[in-house]
């Protein structure tokens, strides 16, 4: 009778537990399910990535995905993206809330294909101090004597490329033009590496799997990526040992390692700072980082510009002004930089408009309450420049092209082309001189009208003019 006795109340009791756990659990999950922001999940792994990446082929991310969403639930959103939920963030404070918080609450996320292909010692990959540690190596070359150096190294291979590719021709490829001088740029002028033939079209191999799925199969742009990849690994750590031995037999004084970047990453290593594997992984990515970009904001500069002419004159008039002021060959300084004010003004609407980095991805690494929402741990957050860029919020008008506009100051997190944050863009200033640079040659030498004034922009992922933006030039007489 005991034994039946004993046997209900732990019955009654297992009952109650489970009962109680349940409810709990139920209590928690629609607790978290009610404070993670309104949006919609989609079907399972797939979610609303079909949209996403259709929205973005035709560059259409803000006007097909991100503005319906937000008309239907508001600046910060959930959806389902390539496996993960994610949440979308819009606006300024949501920017600064995202990026100043990086490390603390969230960590900048790639896909797969792209840690493998950059190499997982790249600074993308970095947090806390050895990301400090590399920053501030890269951002040493960056400083303004190294910038005060460039110039003159810039503005030589600017006319180098366009006495080489430019002179004698109808027709040119603006975009591609642009990409393979910044190429040269950063590899010739910023690391100190010579550019030898072929280089550009196996970096670019890389930087095509960099977003493609991570599958390996013999001719898959993933496979064919790696392949790359491993080329240039042998021929990187080649330079990195050659130059190592040459500065170790030299042994140059402490801050006498050179401007140049590799230099700065090797004596670095030979201190014991960083290992050779960081510096190779390195450079692939600050080839990426600077590549589509700077010859993407280049590139849409000059379409600003063909659409709206008193811009172009008030512009040109800038550089002429410039050169006025200069003997036959004279070599541009700092000081000419600087008075490139108004280019600068239109460089930014255009990245404004269209921005070479739409946003990016962070992954949430702790519960994250903002403006009464939750996003849980190990889900992914998106800050995109759409947010401000394109709202009446924060610009006048803000689809029309007005570079006098930036006159004014714009308030913090609001105009985002190069991120923000510790993770601010480490090569901002080599990117604005590298378009100061090329604009005021092109503009000064040449006369140019767009072949194709309506090509259209694709994105895969980064945005590019789908013909290349071909242009029409002649030498000015
Ligand atoms: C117009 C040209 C460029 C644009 C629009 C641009 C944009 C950006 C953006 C938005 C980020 C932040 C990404 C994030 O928050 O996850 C970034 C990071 C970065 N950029 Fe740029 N970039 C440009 C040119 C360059 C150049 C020329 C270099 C160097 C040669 C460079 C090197 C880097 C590096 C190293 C980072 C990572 C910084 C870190 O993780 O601490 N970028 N860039």
């Amino acid at each position: 009778m005991d034994k039946e006795l004993n046997l209900s109340v732990l019955i009654s009791l297992f009952f109650i537990l489970g009962s109680t756990i349940f409810l709990i659990l139920k209590l928690v999950r629609s607790r978290s399910k009610k404070n993670v922001p309104p949006g919609y999940m989609g079907f399972p792994w797939i979610g609303e990535t079909i949209e996403f990446y259709k929205a973005q082929r035709k560059n259409r991310l803000f006007e097909d995905f991100i503005q319906p969403r937000i008309t239907k639930h508001g600046k910060i959103f959930t959806t389902h993206l390539m496996g993960s939920p994610t949440v979308i963030v819009n606006g300024a404070n949501a920017n600064k809330f995202l990026l100043s918080n990086e490390f603390k609450i969230v960590v900048s996320s790639w896909p797969s294909a792209s840690v493998q292909l950059m190499g997982k010692e790249s600074i993308m990959e970095k947090q806390g101090e050895r990301h400090q540690c590399l920053r501030s190596l890269i951002g040493t070359s960056l400083a303004y004597a190294g910038l005060e150096a460039l110039v003159p190294k810039m503005c030589n291979s600017v006319q180098l490329h366009l006495d080489k590719y430019w002179k004698g021709q109808d027709n040119i490829s603006l975009y591609r033009s642009a990409k393979s001088l910044t190429f040269s740029i950063v590899f010739e002028c910023f690391l100190g590496i010579d550019v030898k033939t072929d280089m550009l079209r196996t970096f670019e191999r890389v930087l095509e799997g960099v977003f493609a799925p991570p599958i390996q199969f013999p001719g898959s742009k993933f496979s064919r990526a790696r392949k790359a990849r491993l080329e240039i690994e042998r021929m990187l750590v080649e330079v990195v040992r050659k130059k190592r031995k040459q500065m170790e037999e030299c042994k140059p004084q402490e801050g006498e390692e050179g401007g140049m970047l590799l230099s700065r990453l090797i004596a670095g290593v030979i201190r014991g700072e960083i290992t050779e594997e960081e510096v190779v992984d390195n450079v692939v990515l600050l080839t990426f980082a600077a590549h589509d970009t700077t010859s993407f904001a280049i590139a849409m500069a000059f379409k600003m510009l063909s659409q709206h002419p008193n811009c172009y004159s008030l512009l040109l008039q800038e550089h002429v002004d410039i050169i006025r002021n200069k003997r036959q060959g004279e070599k541009l300084t700092m000081d000419d930089i600087k008075k490139m004010n108004y280019t600068w003004q239109v460089a930014r609407e255009s990245m404004r408009l269209f921005p070479p980095i739409f946003g990016s991805f962070r992954k949430a690494i702790t519960d994250i309450e903002y403006q009464g929402f939750i996003i849980p741990k190990g889900w992914k957050v998106l800050w995109t420049t759409y947010g401000t860029h394109y709202s009446a919020e924060y610009f006048e008008d803000p689809l029309s092209f007005n570079p006098s506009r930036f006159e004014e100051t714009v308030p913090p997190y609001v105009f985002l082309p190069f991120g923000g944050g510790p993770r601010l863009c480490a090569g901002y200033q080599l990117a604005k001189l590298n378009i100061l640079i090329f604009v005021h040659f092109v503009v000064t030498s040449y006369d140019w009208s767009l072949l194709y004034p309506y090509e259209t922009i694709t994105m895969d992922p980064l945005p590019f003019p789908s013909h290349g933006m071909p242009i029409k030039i002649s030498p000015k007489l």
